[in-house]
């Protein structure tokens, strides 16, 4: 080997193998920031060089310790107005109870763009006016920036600092998927915040373009309304946020295809649903020991969780009529609740079958052998918890994609999708998490579906860095985009070429019956003649 080569080897192994990688992660939705932050910690892991930048949109609690790996370099970006935010509380998460976003889309289609253009704004601002910030970013020779769709900030910044973005959803899906080249996914899905099954009965085919389009409208708001903001700001116009997002040569999805839907997609689509979950781990993680005693009270336990955004105490009292109804129809198994206050009122109507707990262990809780269903509200998290551990659900989704994980699980036939207003029937609720517990066909689906997971044939943790690695090395490449969605609706489904083939038709068959009515015109003349 010649001396040279052996240089050029070395310099590679120092400085082509580490990447340097920005990801912005906006503190605003704990699940999207739970997601990017895993994701900072796996490509960390690899030994690349990661930042995880972080403007705070909201005073978001508990987000200290979601970066594991030490080697990963966390900015964490502070509002003038901070302590403003810190004095009020949140975002009022508990009004999703009640919101029938699932029955009336248009409502969620003007109402959330906007709430969502006012909570970024401030911050959103003064990101892109700092300059100070620009220039330490700009120090760092960032190759990429990874942003999830949400907040277009990620975007305006990468495009301000020339560095190649690429888009990351912590869902399943956002109908972004389009924008890469990917077919629409209308009839596979069920239609967006519905849990319709997808395109069987003319109704649901109806539904489905109705909550397609108002998806599109709502999804074009909020980043039409972002970026309108921003250019109020900066004084100035900012190109199209259509342009500049589709300029990738690939997304990263948290979706699972042996989880997931069968849907027409394109490669650039990369579904790395799985990078949070560890399989190897299992059993390692015993239940702490106030657990063992509750797990060993009744043949059966079920955990129910609504997770920690949309909380339990805040429930409307007929649900929570509905569930101790449930608790009571069932003393032969042994509830734990995550409810998060101390609530003596509550406490004193409930069975003694029944545990509330502020926090609990679910990872634990779920792969103990000893609990039988979980019941949650299908948030990303906790469906691909419940899904890696095997176990059967009950999904009683809430809001945004939660129905759409709730149908997404329950195909497999481990789980049962349900709508929230039901949890007011304690009869309905009762049989659902009887025959959820008793039939053994909801545990045999959900064991089988563990195993496909277990035996997934791609790994999606080096699904995503393999195919991270290899757009940073070429930002440019297109070919997995075709080339029909650059064009418009009427070449995309071939309008103008079916008009000219139906007028072609059209046109032969005049001409053709023209000449058959002239023919036996003659015929029928000629017979007569000869009469
Ligand atoms: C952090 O970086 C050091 C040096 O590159 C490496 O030896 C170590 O394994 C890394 N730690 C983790 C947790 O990735
Ligand atoms: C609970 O279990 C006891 C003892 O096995 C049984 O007698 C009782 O009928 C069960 N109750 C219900 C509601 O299933």
């Amino acid at each position: 080997m010649h001396v040279f080569d052996v240089i050029l080897i070395f310099t590679c192994l120092s400085s082509c193998s580490a990447m340097k990688i920005l990801v912005y992660n906006p503190m605003f939705g704990f699940s999207h920031v739970k997601f990017l932050s895993k994701m900072v910690d796996v490509i960390a892991s690899r030994g690349h060089e990661v930042t995880s930048f972080q403007p705070f949109h909201f005073d978001l609690k508990n987000t200290e310790g979601l970066i594991k790996n030490k080697n990963a370099t966390v900015i964490n970006y502070y509002p003038t107005n901070f302590k403003e935010l810190q004095k009020n509380e949140n975002f009022d998460y508990s009004k999703f109870w009640e919101s029938s976003s699932q029955s009336n889309p248009l409502q969620e289609t003007f109402h959330f763009p906007k709430t969502i253009a006012n909570a970024f704004e401030k911050t959103s601002a003064e990101i892109m006016l700092d300059t100070k910030l620009h220039q330490n970013l700009r120090s760092k020779n960032f190759q990429v920036v990874l942003y999830e769709p949400f907040d277009v900030t990620g975007l305006y910044l990468a495009n301000l600092l020339s560095i190649p973005a690429i888009p990351v959803l912590s869902m399943v899906r956002f109908d972004i998927e389009t924008l890469f080249g990917a077919p629409s996914t209308l009839g596979y899905v069920p239609p967006d915040g519905s849990m319709t099954p997808p395109s069987r009965t003319l109704f649901a085919r109806i539904e489905g373009i109705f909550r397609l389009n108002c998806h599109r409208l709502k999804r074009r708001l909020m980043f039409g309304m972002q970026t309108s903001n921003l250019e109020r700001a900066l004084g100035h116009e900012l190109p199209d946020w259509r342009v500049l997002m589709a300029d990738t040569p690939l997304m990263f999805a948290n979706a699972n295809p042996y989880l997931d839907f069968a849907v027409p997609t394109t490669d650039n689509v990369v579904r790395i649903g799985g990078i949070t979950m560890n399989l190897k781990r299992k059993n390692e993680e015993a239940v702490p020991e106030e657990y063992e005693k509750i797990l060993a009270e009744r043949e059966r336990t079920v955990l129910i969780s609504f997770g920690s955004v949309v909380r339990s105490f805040e429930m409307p009292e007929r649900f929570k009529s509905g569930v101790i109804e449930m608790f009571h129809n069932l003393p032969n198994t042994t509830f734990i609740w995550k409810y998060e206050i101390d609530d003596p009122t509550l406490q004193s109507r409930l069975p003694p079958n029944v545990h509330l707990r502020k926090w609990v262990p679910q990872p634990a809780l779920l792969a103990d052998e000893r609990l039988s269903l979980f019941v949650t509200h299908g948030g990303l998290g906790s469906t691909m918890e419940v899904a890696y551990t095997g176990k059967p659900a009950l999904m009683i989704p809430i809001f945004a994609d939660q129905p759409h994980n709730a149908v997404m699980l329950a195909r497999h036939g481990g789980a049962l999708a349900f709508d929230k207003f039901d949890l007011a029937d304690g009869g309905k609720l009762t049989a659902t998490i009887a025959d959820l517990t008793e039939n053994q066909e909801y545990a045999e689906n959900a064991k089988m579906l563990l195993e496909v997971l277990r035996n997934q044939p791609y790994d999606p943790k080096e699904e995503l860095l393999k195919r991270l690695e290899f757009a940073v090395k070429f930002p440019k490449h297109r070919s997995f985009r075709p080339e029909i969605n650059q064009l418009g609706v009427i070449e995309f489904y071939h309008l103008d070429a079916l008009a000219v083939i139906l007028i072609t038709l059209l046109l032969f068959l005049y001409v053709f019956t023209k000449f058959l009515v002239f023919l036996i015109s003659k015929i029928v003349k000629n017979k007569l003649k000869k009469e």
